[in-house]
């Protein structure tokens, strides 16, 4: 079987998961064959490729630190993905897509930041007959939304509820005169629309993006925001409510060792997604 041939952007938490699975040894099933070989390795801290480069068995060839001369490259790949930054969506996605390659986005949250990506992503892969994976992330419920948008979705409510030094250097927090360290019992601290979430909790804006770009859009979608002293993992909840009936679904997160920001299943979702692109029978929506 021909294998997909893959380039990562971005070598922290979510790009050395994804690479070790492609080589063969990650995701927690040391039997995986994904069916695809890496090409290359981009990040900005070159000593981050140098130590995920080393820890893999078939090391891939080509080692950048920027997108310079990226079109070159993009002609090595069939898949580009993309686990950096938001900034890294338009950078690098854009050119892929533009090449006529198939784009993977993580940093998901760049589609409800920065008016007009999404269309421009859109418009694009259709011009070229590319797809655009998103995995669902560091929630679950995304497939249960996705059919019932098909029958029509009346609310989404998304709860996000962290122990209160999760919230510490917020902006927002600081300027309400929150005092995070005395808070006993569990505090609302936002309620409101996704679009507004995201600019106020950064700290949220992927879990939002996805849930939004699956169901009803960021000014439908409610967040609320909760610190909760005897919380101990990062938890999203969420409701959602429509023809089909009511769907409440909780994921208590355990953090990435080597990014606390970002949830294990994050990157899982990632490789799962790869799994799905290589493997014939897709199972679920
Ligand atoms: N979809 C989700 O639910 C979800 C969950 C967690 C994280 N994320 C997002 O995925 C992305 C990766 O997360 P992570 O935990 O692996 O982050 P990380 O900080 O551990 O690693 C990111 C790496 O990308 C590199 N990088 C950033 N911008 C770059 C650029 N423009 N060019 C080259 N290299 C660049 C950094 O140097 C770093 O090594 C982040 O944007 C994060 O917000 C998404």
């Amino acid at each position: 079987m021909t294998k997909i041939r893959v380039g990562v952007v971005g070598c922290g938490a979510i790009g050395t998961e994804i690479c070790k699975a492609i080589d063969g040894y990650g995701g927690g099933d040391g039997d995986a064959d994904l069916g695809m070989e890496l090409k290359f390795l981009i990040d900005s801290h070159p000593e981050r490729i140098e130590k995920l480069r080393k820890s893999l068995i078939k090391k891939p060839a080509i080692i950048k630190s920027d997108s310079m001369m990226l079109d070159k490259i993009l002609t090595e790949v069939d898949l580009l993905i993309e686990c950096a930054s938001q900034a890294a969506v338009r950078e690098f996605a854009i050119p892929a897509l533009k090449k006529g390659k198939d784009v993977m986005i993580l940093s998901v949250g760049a589609l409800l930041c920065e008016p007009g990506l999404f269309e421009e992503i859109e418009r694009i892969s259709k011009e070229k007959g590319c797809k655009v994976y998103i995995p669902s992330g560091a929630v679950a419920g995304i497939d249960g939304l996705k059919s019932g948008a098909i029958g029509g979705i009346h609310s989404v409510v998304l709860t996000t509820i962290k122990p209160p030094s999760g919230f510490a250097g917020n902006a927002y927090v600081k300027e309400k005169g929150i005092d995070l360290f005395s808070i006993e019992k569990e505090e609302t601290l936002f309620t409101g629309p996704a679009k507004e979430a995201v600019r106020l909790f950064p700290e949220n804006v992927n879990v939002a993006a996805s849930l939004s770009l699956a169901g009803i859009g960021p000014e439908a979608t409610r967040v609320k925001i909760v610190a909760d002293p005897s919380a101990v993992e990062n938890v999203h909840e969420i409701e959602a409510r429509g023809e089909f009936g009511k769907l409440f679904v909780r994921v208590e997160n355990v953090p990435s060792r080597a990014n606390p920001k970002t949830s294990y299943l994050a990157a899982l979702s990632a490789i799962a997604t790869l799994k799905s692109i290589s493997y014939p029978i897709r199972v679920g929506t």
